[in-house]
């Protein structure tokens, strides 16, 4: 007998679980990165056509489609794709995407998710809390991440530590399953993260001037450098695939966890409103909370010419160096550090959690085996799959990962969902099951839009990918000689995890036909 599938114990535990999903890393050091280097304000234009063209209708394009699909008890992309059009034996394979897509970006998100774990530790119990220069703070965290030696750390000891820390808690998280387990932490850690983000928030606004020598250090500037607009930011391509490629990572949307967890609604709960909640809240986090905390608190310590420096730096420098510099230098460090670590840390199991389940569900729906021994296999196999990650660290392997499975597959796969949505199911059909159940009708104008302009755009973001990308990727041409050979191996990894789901996608179809 196959066992009766999990549910969503409430409305509101959805919309905090997808919120949580939504709500990561990504908000409070990515974004503010990615504005901040590509037009300030004026990057605001961009991003906002993608949230309003894909953002948005790919969030209610997956509740839709995992809400049906979940109606046939499939919770993964290559069962719901199936779902679509039974006669088409190909559509459940362009779904391996959707398992493949979370695994890969798990194995790595979780280990960073661990050293904010760490540094929320190292925080509280004042371990960093008396550096302040950045040298001695980049220091600190090669040492941590056991990419040298150093007065702070021997071993990587520690960092494996605080990786097995978060990953079992990750682990015990998605065994208790979407309700007892997703839905509980969620509705706990997201007002908790909210809560710790308007702290910090007015702490950085009321900060002033904190350097009298520079009275031009202040507030006001600190706000500006983020927010006034370049305009001619705004002819670059590049500009636009970042904007829209932030947005996707942002709202957790093209890659199939959304899908994942609106297949655990019931066929009658509203879809529209739910998404345009957890869409709204993601929003605000990122762009009013995230907007002013990172690089308005670094400007008032660093001054417009160092914040240009910083701003480049990437966001591990971001979150690790430059922000613990700030907050060292202020009263009550430690718990200011431990807002900011303890922030990223429930953003980032929120979110982990979620890129964990459609593996889960995929190996319970599709193999009828229990959650207790789905999340064993996965377990076993992600740990191994995150080894590299931890000890290869230093050879690009993060950023390979995070170019396929956090950049290159999302498009493609929102992509596939999109058309498949409004071209094989169909947009009468499409426009009925959108609104099935629905607490919010919306416009009209919508339909030509998840029609026409989101499918468009995202093949006009593909072609200019290859276009401009795709040789020198191939090529590695931006890797480093020695680090060749370590990105090799990570693609060549990525290939047989890809092979060997397609695998089981076609040994869970065989196993059904018997
Ligand atoms: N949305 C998360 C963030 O902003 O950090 C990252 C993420 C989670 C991306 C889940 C994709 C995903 F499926």
């Amino acid at each position: 007998m196959k066992p009766l599938r999990d549910t969503w114990r409430s409305r509101l535990g959805i919309i905090m679980a997808v919120a949580g999903s939504a709500l990561g890393l990504g908000n409070f050091l990515r974004f503010p990165a990615k504005a901040v280097t590509n037009g300030g304000g004026a990057f605001m234009i961009p991003y906002l056509v993608s949230l309003f063209l894909l953002g948005i209708p790919l969030m209610w394009i997956e509740w839709t489609l995992g809400r049906y699909g979940g109606g046939f008890g499939h919770g993964t992309a290559p069962g719901i794709f199936h779902s679509i059009r039974k006669k088409n034996r190909f559509l459940k394979y362009f779904g391996v995407i959707g398992i493949f897509g979370p695994l890969v970006i798990f194995i790595y998100y979780s280990y960073i998710e661990s050293w904010t774990l760490a540094y929320s530790f190292f925080s509280m119990t004042k371990k960093i809390s008396g550096l302040t220069d950045t040298v001695s703070l980049k220091t600190f965290l090669s040492g941590f991440q056991g990419l040298e030696t150093n007065q702070y750390f021997d071993t990587i000891g520690y960092a494996y530590f605080f990786f097995l820390l978060t990953f079992a808690l990750n682990i015990g998280v998605i065994y208790y399953g979407i309700r007892g387990g997703i839905e509980r932490l969620c509705k706990i850690a997201m007002p908790l993260l909210f809560l710790f983000a308007i702290i910090l928030c007015i702490r950085v606004l009321t900060l002033g001037t904190p350097n009298p020598a520079f009275p031009d250090w202040n507030v006001n500037n600190g706000l500006g450098f983020m927010w006034n607009p370049d305009f001619t930011a705004l002819k670059s391509a590049k500009v636009w695939l970042e904007a829209a490629g932030q947005i996707f990572f942002t709202l957790s949307v093209g890659i199939g966890v959304i899908l994942t967890y609106a297949s655990y609604l019931s066929k009658g709960d509203d879809v529209t409103l739910s998404g345009l909640t957890a869409s709204s809240l993601n929003e605000m986090a990122e762009v009013i909370l995230g907007g002013s905390i990172v690089i308005p608190a670094a400007f008032m310590f660093f001054g417009p010419v160092e914040i240009q420096n910083i701003a480049q730096s990437g966001i591990f420098n971001l979150g690790f160096v430059t922000i613990p510099s700030v907050l060292n230098r202020l009263p009550l460090s430690e718990i200011l550090g431990f807002f900011w670590f303890g922030l990223l840390f429930l953003a980032g199991i929120t979110s982990s959690v979620s890129l964990a389940q459609p593996a889960i569900s995929f190996l319970e729906d599709e193999f009828d085996i229990t959650r207790k021994k789905a999340v064993t296999i996965f377990g076993i196999v992600s740990f191994i799959l995150c080894q590299p990650v931890i000890f290869f660290l230093k050879n690009g392997v993060v950023d390979e990962l995070d170019f396929w499975g956090g950049t290159f597959f999302l498009v493609i796969f929102a992509t596939i969902e999109t058309i498949l949505f409004v071209w094989v199911f169909g947009m009468e059909n499409a426009w009925k099951e959108i609104h099935h159940g629905a607490d919010l009708e919306i416009p009209k104008f919508y339909k030509f839009i998840i029609k026409f302009v989101t499918p468009g755009f995202l093949i006009v973001i593909l072609l200019m990918w290859f276009v401009q990308e795709w040789w020198p990727i191939i090529i590695m041409k931006n890797v480093a000689p020695a680090n060749r050979i370590f990105v090799l191996g990570t693609r060549a990894g990525l290939f047989l995890l890809f092979a060997t789901l397609a695998i089981l996608v076609k040994l869970a179809w065989k196993r059904k036909q018997l």
